[in-house]
């Protein structure tokens, strides 16, 4: 059994089957799935196929159990699709309690499970390319997006999980001199980066990506202004998807406290081979939108 904030995770049962065929009976829940499990037999016989099926310890699919109701699913399973001996994880909320942060909840549980304690190196996940939900929480969890590929029949991205440890950043602390304009200009550009906001007290706030998260804070033992070109922090650089994306931000960020820097240069100024756009807000913090892809040479 695992335990999230709200939801049990137990071992998936042959008694949950009917209430698996009523949380199945909802289209949405198979359209980006090879088969229609709307079906009754169908979803019977996934569930039959789960208990039977022999995996290592540890493994296997969970009811997600709120109260006393099953309201999801979720595997963590060998593979069948992807190389190598790295488990896959898959997720499905009923219709009704979508939009709440229960498939959240669930799928931290058990890439906790898999790769804290169970000590797996990886932890895979498949995605149809059109599922904005399941692609909105992987990014959530920190999934790596690896590519993409063909799987059950459709294109699908190819994302992984990895266990913590030593190494990557942590957060970040800004001492800002005035948080309501910190709030204006840097939380929102992290919100619409996706971030998500963490912690939240009278004289800061934070937003979190992944395992990271960036504090912008008021304190009290604050000496001074912030100055970029002194010793100390220039910039945060930050992935910002495409071209497009990049200037969609551009476009927006001026109502939200930034100025766009070099724009004589813009979006080349850090070279003809990086696609970037650099932004300062009235505090003087810069920040970099870097783009993922140079346009094609066509247009
Ligand atoms: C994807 C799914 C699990 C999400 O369940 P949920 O309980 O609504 O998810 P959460 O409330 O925890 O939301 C997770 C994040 O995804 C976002 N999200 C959820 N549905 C979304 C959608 N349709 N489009 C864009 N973003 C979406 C949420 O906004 C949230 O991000 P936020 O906290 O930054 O706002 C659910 O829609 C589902 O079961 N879909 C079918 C699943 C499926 O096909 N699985 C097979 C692939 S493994």
């Amino acid at each position: 059994m695992l335990r999230a904030a709200r939801l049990e995770l137990r071992p998936l049962r042959a008694d949950d089957t009917e209430d698996v065929v009523r949380l199945f009976a909802a289209p949405a829940l198979s359209r980006y799935l090879a088969a229609d499990l709307t079906d009754p037999e169908r979803a019977r016989a996934v569930v039959a196929r789960g208990l039977a099926g022999t995996c290592p310890e540890g493994l296997g699919h969970w009811a997600f159990v709120l109260g006393d109701e099953l309201v999801g699913l979720g595997h963590l399973w060998p593979s069948l699709e992807l190389p190598g001996d790295v488990p896959e994880i898959g997720w499905y909320v009923g219709v009704a309690h979508q939009g709440r942060g229960l498939a959240t909840e669930a799928a931290a549980a058990l890439l906790d499970h898999g790769l804290n304690r169970l000590g797996l190196p990886a932890v895979w996940a498949l995605v149809h390319e059109c599922d904005a939900g399941s692609l909105a929480l992987a990014a959530k969890l920190g999934l790596l997006d690896v590519g993409s590929g063909t799987h059950h029949g459709d294109v699908h991205r190819v994302l992984v999980a990895l266990p913590g440890g030593a190494g990557p950043l942590h957060h970040v602390e800004l001492w800002v001199p005035d948080l309501p304009r910190a709030e204006a200009s840097i939380g929102w550009l992290l919100r619409a980066l996706g971030w998500t906001e963490h912690q939240r007290w009278s004289r800061g706030a934070s937003w979190k990506l992944g395992r990271t998260y960036v504090v912008v804070e008021d304190s009290a033992d604050r000496r001074g202004g912030h100055d970029r070109t002194a010793a100390g922090l220039n910039h945060l650089a930050l992935h910002a998807g495409s071209p497009g994306d990049v200037e969609a931000l551009v476009a927006e960020s001026a109502a939200h406290g930034w100025r766009l820097m070099f724009a004589d240069r813009h979006p080349h100024a850090g070279g003809p081979e990086q696609y970037a756009a650099y932004l300062e807000n009235a505090d003087g913090f810069e920040v970099e939108l870097v783009a993922e892809r140079m346009p094609c040479p066509n247009g």
